[in-house]
């Protein structure tokens, strides 16, 4: 056995996102999504898990079980539900969530948007309208104002790479646009909000880190296909790692390697496992978009604000995230200042496109009756971060 130890402070959570755990989150564009007849949602989201009234409940589960953070994400489409009217009771429940989150014993990671946006938001050019950088940076204003002073760490964008190709080039998340021009747009426009965000996040109360989380893949290039794995990779990663120089920290999200051939992207090698996301089982990617991430951005700190495994074999999510949590370990030995990492996700929950049925949770939630149960992982995990430490074989 090796005993791997983190330096002091490093934080340990879990990671959620309000639409895939709160519930009847009807006023964005996801819930209209998941209800068109030719939408491309596997099933709605429905109840998801019951989170809007749980969570006391289940941050008091992820402190049990040795964690010292949760992040969590904060809905838009309920705190501005139309255009400039915002609603005091939804402030003030996110902020006795966010209290509560404290008082857990977890330090609060907060999202201010994740993949979700309010519906008039939906119905007035999404992404695309310039306008949405004016009224992203007044949102996030307005919610710093009533949260500030209990944030403990805050995420601007959730992956904004993700919705800019999947939501406006591929069309598989609303707004469904699939052209060239519309993800320059949106991606534009996230950068531009990403940037506002942060001044405004950093102007309210509260003194906390601030960053944009990013989705990263392990791009590996094939047969001669390194100009390709460049172009892919400079849309998909570097416009965003370098528009966030010089922030306080630099989320990587990372579920898996990609291999680009000189004609695009090669389906998984053969021989390697699959997960129930169709991703290869790569857990070494996190190292290698960390370091990648610690390289572009001219040295940020990193903050693994999501890494995990849809799968239905517990085993293999331990073994994933031992061999992820390696990777993080050499990192930080060689130099790399990496403050955190969040395990994605702390209960099975609504996979967007796919529904109920990836299941990355730690801790399974019956469907019925919203009963949760852990999983082997949850305190295998959760002993890790009670220690600093993990031990591996
Ligand atoms: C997203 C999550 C999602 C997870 C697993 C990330 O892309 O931030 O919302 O559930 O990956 O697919």
């Amino acid at each position: 056995m090796t005993n791997l130890t983190f330096p002091d402070g490093f934080v340990w959570g879990t990671a959620s996102a309000a639409h895939q755990v709160e519930g009847s989150n009807w006023n964005n564009d996801w819930w209209l999504w998941e209800h068109m007849p030719d939408g491309h949602c596997a099933e709605p989201s429905g109840d998801a898990c019951d989170h809007l009234f749980r969570y006391p409940d289940d941050m008091a589960m992820l402190a049990d079980l040795g964690f010292n953070a949760y992040r969590f994400s904060i809905e838009w489409a309920r705190i501005e539900p139309e255009e400039g009217e915002f609603s005091t009771q939804w402030l003030d429940h996110y902020r006795r969530m966010i209290a509560t989150c404290r008082e857990s014993g977890l330090r609060p990671i907060v999202t201010f948007h994740h993949f979700t946006s309010p519906r008039w938001v939906h119905d007035d050019g999404s992404w695309e309208n310039p306008a949405i950088v004016d009224r992203f940076a007044r949102y996030c204003e307005r919610a710093v104002e009533h949260l500030g002073d209990l944030i403990g760490t805050a995420c601007t964008i959730n992956e904004p790479n993700v919705v800019a190709i999947y939501g406006y080039r591929v069309g598989v998340f609303p707004p469904g646009r699939a052209s060239t021009e519309a993800r320059a747009k949106a991606t534009d426009h996230f950068i531009a909000g990403h940037r506002r965000a942060f001044e405004a996040l950093k102007a309210g109360p509260g003194d906390f880190p601030v960053g944009l989380t990013l989705s990263m893949a392990d791009f590996q290039a094939v047969d001669g296909g390194e100009w390709r794995r460049d172009a892919y990779r400079q849309k998909m990663e570097d416009v965003y790692l370098e528009s966030c120089r010089g922030d306080d920290f630099i989320g990587v999200q990372t579920y898996t390697r990609e291999r680009i051939g000189p004609d695009g992207r090669l389906a998984p090698e053969e021989g390697v496992p699959t997960t129930l996301m169709g991703y290869e089982f790569w857990p070494e990617a996190l190292e290698a978009t960390i370091r990648r991430a610690w390289e572009v951005t001219e040295q940020v700190p990193v903050f693994v604000t999501e890494n995990g495994i849809g799968t239905e074999d517990d085993a293999s999510r331990i073994e994933y995230v031992g061999r992820a949590l390696e990777g993080v370990h050499r990192c930080i030995e060689d130099g790399i200042e990496v403050t955190g990492y969040c395990y994605w996700s702390c209960l099975d929950n609504f996979e967007w496109l796919f529904g109920y049925r990836p299941t990355f949770g730690l801790v399974a939630v019956d469907r019925e009756t919203q009963v949760r149960t852990l999983k082997p992982s949850a305190s295998w995990i959760g002993a890790i971060a009670k220690a600093n430490a993990v031990d591996l074989p």
